[in-house]
């Protein structure tokens, strides 16, 4: 089968396009046929080592010393199911299922094979392999901050980094929540940010969103750029300051809830831009450019 391999990590230069193995199952594990493959800022960070110096030997002693232990990368996407192992019970062949295999990878091939108790869930007829895979990653870090526990109806929240992919869906889940949301991206941003949702847009090159008149009960930072020092300010007396770069769980049972908002059009997937498996570099080197507009796909079958 084709998938994109990597032995070193490092830039998109690493990767590439192989003829491999195709995986073969287990009793508890399922064969899926990759349609869509979601390169997301994940992958950049894992494929190319870039966290926090301190943090490196770390990601080498989990990932793998020199390079990825998983040659074959990728780690979510969407697909069909097409062979069950013995032990299986959740999945039948002919389910389209989405999935996040974060430790494992192997997701950017022509088929994947995942244990069932794997992070994953099934996608309704209604929505697209493309628009399901992003979901385990976006959606669901999403999710782990914006949820029916942490915002209440009429919250008022920012969305710093509303245009990523944690972002934009963070705002969407902000607003169905019944929250009002005020989103921070650059203007160029603004109008895709706009069409899913939010209330009202500050330009983060022209304008400091701490300088807000308003009060607000949540200041999110989708994007790990800014400290609860500098908002302070705009934060209510109970008001809470969130950030991705604080650790998040992924669980199969906020797939099945964000699949079935997806699914009721509750929440839709901002599309950057979908390449072909052939197209593999230029769409690694869209994510790790750190200016994409959502989320960008690679469709890996029709
Ligand atoms: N804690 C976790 O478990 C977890 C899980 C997933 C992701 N993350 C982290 O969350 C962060 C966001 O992930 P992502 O996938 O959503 O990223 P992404 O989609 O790659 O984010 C790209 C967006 O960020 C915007 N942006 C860049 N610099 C900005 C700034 N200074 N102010 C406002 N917006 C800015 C860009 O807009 P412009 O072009 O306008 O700059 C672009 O639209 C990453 O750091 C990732 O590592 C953490």
């Amino acid at each position: 089968m084709k998938a994109i391999v990597q032995y070193k990590y490092g830039d998109t230069n690493t990767l590439y396009l192989k003829d491999v193995v195709k995986p073969k199952i287990k009793n508890n594990e399922i064969l899926i046929e990759v349609y869509a493959a979601n390169v997301s800022s994940g992958d950049m960070r894992i494929n190319t080592l870039d966290v926090p110096f301190i943090l490196k030997p770390l990601l080498r002693l989990v990932f793998g010393i020199k390079g990825p232990r998983r040659k074959v990368r990728g780690i979510s996407g969407s697909g069909k199911v097409i062979e069950i192992g013995s032990e299986v019970t959740k999945y039948t062949i002919g389910d389209r299922v989405n999935y996040i295999n974060s430790m494992g990878a192997g997701c950017l091939a022509e088929f994947v094979a995942l244990k069932e108790s794997s992070v994953m869930a099934k996608i309704a007829d209604n929505v697209t392999y493309t628009d399901a895979a992003p979901i385990s990653f976006g959606a669901m870090t999403a999710y782990h901050f914006m949820n029916e526990s942490t915002i209440e109806k009429g919250s008022n929240v920012v969305i710093y980094g509303a245009s990523g992919s944690v972002g934009s869906y963070a705002l969407q889940l902000a607003k169905h929540f019944n929250a009002s949301v005020t989103a921070v991206s650059s203007k160029k941003n603004h109008e895709a940010i706009k069409a899913i949702g939010a209330d009202i847009l500050i330009d983060y090159k022209t304008e400091d969103f701490s300088e807000s008149k308003e009060k607000y009960d949540i200041v999110f930072d989708a994007v790990g750029k800014i400290s609860k020092k500098q908002s302070m300010k705009i934060l209510k007396e109970n008001g809470k300051f969130l950030s991705v770069k604080s650790l998040t769980k992924e669980l199969t049972s906020r797939m099945v809830i964000l699949n079935e908002l997806l699914s009721e059009g509750k929440i839709v997937t901002l599309m950057d831009k979908i390449y072909s498996l052939e197209e593999f570099k230029e769409a690694h080197k869209h994510v790790y450019g750190l200016h994409k507009v959502g989320n960008v796909v690679i469709e890996v079958k029709k």
